[in-house]
């Protein structure tokens, strides 16, 4: 199934969408300006990936909004009880797809849902509750990560003057900045499931063969034997061997697309609005409570 996908999102490709992602940050910014209470979250962080991926995709405008609602409830689900409270909005999210791949597959487009059908018309290769459940994931994965890295990146640039001042005045540090706050915000907080595939003794504890863990990685990025000072945001960092975005064969696919939005992201907006800061005390700010991403849930500030 990766191998379906991961041409979609080679660097090369990613590329290609750099100019539609520069100027859909420009435009971004030129409305947050123009409104009286800017929110980093709902104005710019949420709309830059969710309008890249939904375009990668293929997916309508007009639905946009909604699948961030269903999407939403589902990643906040932290008990069995949520969970199963938010399994309407997830089925609503797949029988909306299914009533786009059939429109699509009547009338395919230059996108990647009508490239997944033909794959699954190919042959054996993708069944179509496979394609559904890819779609989803993209969709999850292509925006409700990405988010929580501009969010709490910017955050992390207003709380940290020196480092937000050292960027502004060098932007070819750019892209050490954005694996710096990749690793010191940690968007995707913990990895999905594994299984120990043998008993394995860590720190004091037993691990049976068999057992469920979920690797923390926002701890992993803070290991004090892998990075000097890991509390402080250094953002010329060098080496930066984060696991931001996991590591061996689930690495995550989407890493070129979400380090290209970051950059546009955090240059546009440090280069548009320098001056920009918090509107409320840092305490005040809400974060998400769900389970596996990490972000805040809104980010007021004043340009
Ligand atoms: C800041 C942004 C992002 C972060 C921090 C992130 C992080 C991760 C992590 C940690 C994994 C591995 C999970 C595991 O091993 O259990 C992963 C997998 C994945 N990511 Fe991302 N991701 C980001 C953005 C994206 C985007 C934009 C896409 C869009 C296509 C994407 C698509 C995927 C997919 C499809 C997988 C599953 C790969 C597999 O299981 O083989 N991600 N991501």
């Amino acid at each position: 199934l990766r191998v379906l996908i991961n041409k979609a999102f080679s660097r090369a490709r990613i590329e290609q969408l750099r100019n539609r992602a520069e100027v859909l940050a420009e435009d971004l910014v030129d409305r947050m300006r123009a409104k009286l209470k800017p929110d980093i979250i709902e104005d710019f962080a949420l709309p830059l990936p969710l309008t890249m991926i939904s375009e990668l995709l293929g997916l309508p405008e007009e639905a946009r909004t909604r699948f961030r609602r269903w999407t939403n409830v589902f990643l906040g689900a932290r008990s069995e009880f949520r969970m199963a409270l938010s399994l309407p909005s997830i089925f609503a999210l797949m029988r909306y797809l299914r009533r786009l791949v059939a429109t699509r597959r009547h009338t395919p487009k230059d996108d990647l849902i009508s490239a997944l059908i033909a794959v699954e018309e190919g042959g054996d290769r993708l069944s179509q509750n496979e394609l559904i459940a890819m779609l989803v994931l993209l969709i999850i994965a292509g925006h409700e990560t990405t988010v929580n890295l501009i969010g709490s990146g910017m955050l992390a640039l207003m709380e940290n003057q020196r480092e937000k001042e050292r960027l502004l005045g060098d932007f070819s540090l750019l892209g050490s900045a954005v694996e710096e706050l990749l690793r010191f915000t940690a968007p995707v907080e913990t990895a999905t499931e594994r299984y120990a595939a043998q008993d394995i003794d860590m720190h004091a504890t037993r691990i049976r063969r068999g057992d469920v863990i979920f690797p923390v990685l926002a701890s992993a990025n803070r290991d004090a034997q892998k990075f000097a000072e890991p509390d402080r945001l250094d953002i010329g960092r060098k080496p930066n061997p984060h696991l931001a975005f996991g590591d061996g064969v689930h690495y995550c696919v989407g890493s070129h697309l979400a380090k290209m939005e970051a950059e546009i992201a955090f240059g546009c907006l440090l280069r548009r609005l320098p001056k920009l800061s918090l509107a409320c005390p840092a305490r005040e700010l809400r974060w998400r409570a769900a389970p596996v991403v990490r972000g805040l849930k809104s980010l007021p500030v004043i340009p």
